[in-house]
């Protein structure tokens, strides 16, 4: 018998993208395990606006550069229930050219962008399989075309886009896995990019000529995960920038 008020796990819902899922998770009746890195403020902020949907989100701070904080963030899913949707959300995106780039920033990118989703989806498999839940990805258009922000991301975003794939095979027939690959998202993420380079990118590769906002991401990505025939498809949401 599925839990009679299904719960879904968010990384990085304090604010930007993760915000918005856990927002909307909350509207469509999930109860709500959410992570955070450092922002607790941003993080109470997303717990009172869930309460004033009416909901239940619970914040966790976990830096998920570490599998310790992976562990603690499905350690406090499972003492809420029995997750049926993870979304794997939280992510950086440190810019490098090669030059640039040092060891260190590279295992950063794959610890928080890859490495944690892998794990979380392994802590919180058992959980997944008994509500034939579902998990949501979310890459980048990056991860499909190449990316702005250099070797790290790019790599990280295609990776996640190849875990998608293979958890899909693996946990079939009872999970489904899918990712979202947005373009860019009105977030703090983008906003960082060099202005130059965001208006280049609006005016010559933007077909629509507009910035998603989170929560456009967050209502797509939570329709996905009900689609009962997709499983391992990645979804492009980017303003017909990549088509
Ligand atoms: N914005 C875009 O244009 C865009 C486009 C394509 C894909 N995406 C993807 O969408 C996802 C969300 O992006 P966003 O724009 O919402 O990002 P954001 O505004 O920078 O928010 C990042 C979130 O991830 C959390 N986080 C960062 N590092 C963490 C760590 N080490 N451990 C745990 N949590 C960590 C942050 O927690 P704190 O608040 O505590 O720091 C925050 O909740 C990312 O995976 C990103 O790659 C974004």
């Amino acid at each position: 018998m599925p839990d009679p008020r299904p719960l879904a796990v968010v990384t990085g819902g304090s604010r930007g993208i993760g915000r918005a899922f856990v927002l909307e998770a909350t509207r469509r009746g999930y109860d709500v395990v959410f992570s955070y890195r450092s922002r607790e403020k941003d993080a109470e902020e997303t717990v009172e606006l869930a309460a004033a949907l009416g909901g239940q989100a619970q914040s966790v701070r976990a830096d998920l550069e570490d599998l310790e904080g992976v562990h603690a963030l499905a350690s406090a899913a499972r003492g809420r229930g029995r997750a049926s949707l993870l979304v794997n959300n939280a992510g950086i995106g440190e810019e490098f050219t090669l030059e640039e780039l040092t060891p260190a920033a590279w295992e950063r990118s794959v610890a928080i962008n890859l490495t944690a989703p892998t794990f979380l989806a392994k802590e919180l498999k058992a959980d997944l399989v008994s509500q034939r839940g579902a998990i949501l990805n979310v890459s980048s258009d990056g991860g499909v075309a190449g990316s702005l922000h250099g070797a790290p991301y790019g790599a990280t975003k295609a990776g996640l886009i190849g875990l998608t794939k293979t958890l899909a095979r693996e946990l079939a027939p009872d999970v489904r896995c899918n990712a979202i690959a947005p373009g860019p998202v009105a977030t703090e993420m983008w906003f960082a990019i060099d202005p130059a380079v965001q208006a280049r990118v609006m005016e010559r590769e933007m077909p629509l000529k507009r910035i998603a906002q989170p929560e456009d991401i967050a209502r797509a990505g939570l329709d996905i995960s009900a689609w009962p025939d997709a499983s391992g498809i990645v979804v492009l949401l980017d303003g017909g920038r990549i088509m």
